[in-house]
């Protein structure tokens, strides 16, 4: 066990029965869980195995971002409130990062904020969204624009649940967890660069998610706030935020992680350029991507679109200014780099070249 924040993050072999013993001074009456269409379906009955877990009333949301908005919200605190929801109740999210951000944000407002689990069943939401705290909705057009900083009673990892996930959905996590791996240690990379994505060992998968977790559980430990050094888990999200955002308005969406996982691409390059990162380490990170993400597809004409993206990204403290998380060497954290619209192509040169296009 980890601790974050005070809280906890545990890992189960046994879901029911662990999550069970969680429950220790919570009436069954006090239980609810919410889950999407998708959880329901595969995921609820192993939760549900024994326990008073079987008796706990469950809302079910439908599944997607789009979904991830004030009327969800307003649904669930009516459920709980005409189902005998008090301050005493506990919430127990199950899903990926819309149910556990979306749940986190119900529980952390309902009567002012009632006690909850996150239990999540995508390798995303195991690595980033379900620990640190950051909870929240969508609106007004503008991603997780409404929300609360306020963690989880216990985050439980069930590494079990990815056996079922799609190679797509866990190389999306599994960027995660290479930006944290260039956060933490070369050893750590060294390891996350030989692992066979396509064709996962599921122990040694289950190994790297502690890992993982442990180094996003320690930054937020020192800045639960994102003051200053969270804002490290940034790493590769600038440029990845602007291709995320870009594909949808093309209408060729792209998973967050792959997103990601090219963002780091051009993100290293600037570091590399600026901050001296060791260019054979920038070379064999990029190597993996480029074997197990493929490309997205831009021209340089995208390029003035894709930078606007960039200089509007909430993280920007000043208007007009991209600001990035750059590394000096793997583990070393340079935050709040201003880079300049010329370095910027040049990066979005270097991804094109590294991807082949
Ligand atoms: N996903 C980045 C963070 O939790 O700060």
């Amino acid at each position: 066990m980890i601790s974050e924040n005070n809280k906890s993050v545990i890992y189960s072999k046994t879901l029911a029965s662990d999550v069970n013993a969680l429950l220790e001074g919570v009436s069954s009456e006090q239980l609810f869980i919410l889950t999407d269409q998708q959880t329901k379906i595969h995921c609820l009955p192993i939760l549900q195995r024994e326990g008073a877990l079987k008796n706990a009333k469950v809302y079910t949301m439908p599944c997607g971002d789009h979904y991830k908005t004030i009327d969800t919200v307003v649904d669930i605190w009516k459920f709980l409130g005409e189902n005998g929801g008090t301050r005493k109740s506990m919430l127990i999210n199950l899903g990926g990062g819309v149910v556990t951000d979306l749940g986190g944000f119900v529980a952390n407002t309902f009567k002012r904020g009632i006690s909850f689990i996150n239990i999540p069943t995508t390798l995303l939401s195991m690595v980033d969204a379900a620990v640190g705290g950051k909870t929240g909705i969508n609106f007004n057009g503008l991603k997780n624009e409404i929300g609360v900083i306020n963690p989880a009673k216990t985050v439980v990892i069930y590494p079990d649940f990815l056996r079922s996930l799609d190679t797509e959905n866990l190389l999306s996590g599994y960027a995660e967890m290479l930006k944290h791996g260039l956060l933490s240690s070369e050893e750590e990379m060294n390891k996350l660069s030989k692992f066979d994505a396509r064709n996962p060992n599921f122990e040694l998968l289950a190994e790297l998610i502690e890992t993982s977790i442990e180094v996003k559980a320690n930054i937020v430990k020192q800045d639960p706030t994102e003051k200053g050094i969270r804002k490290a888990l940034n790493l590769g999200h600038t440029i990845g935020h602007a291709f995320e955002s870009y594909s949808h308005e093309i209408d060729k969406p792209i998973l967050h992680g792959y997103a990601v996982a090219w963002g780091l691409i051009g993100e290293l390059f600037l570091s590399y350029k600026l901050k001296g990162f060791p260019q054979n380490l920038m070379t064999e990170t990029v190597r993996f991507i480029k074997e197990n993400y493929g490309v997205f597809e831009i021209t340089c004409k995208d390029y003035p679109t894709l930078y606007e993206y960039m200089a509007h990204d909430k993280k920007n403290a000043n208007a007009g200014e991209v600001n990035f998380t750059l590394l000096s060497g793997i583990g070393e954290i340079v935050p709040n780099c201003i880079v300049d619209k010329e370095l910027i192509y040049q990066a979005l040169d270097f991804y094109r070249d590294s991807v082949g296009i």
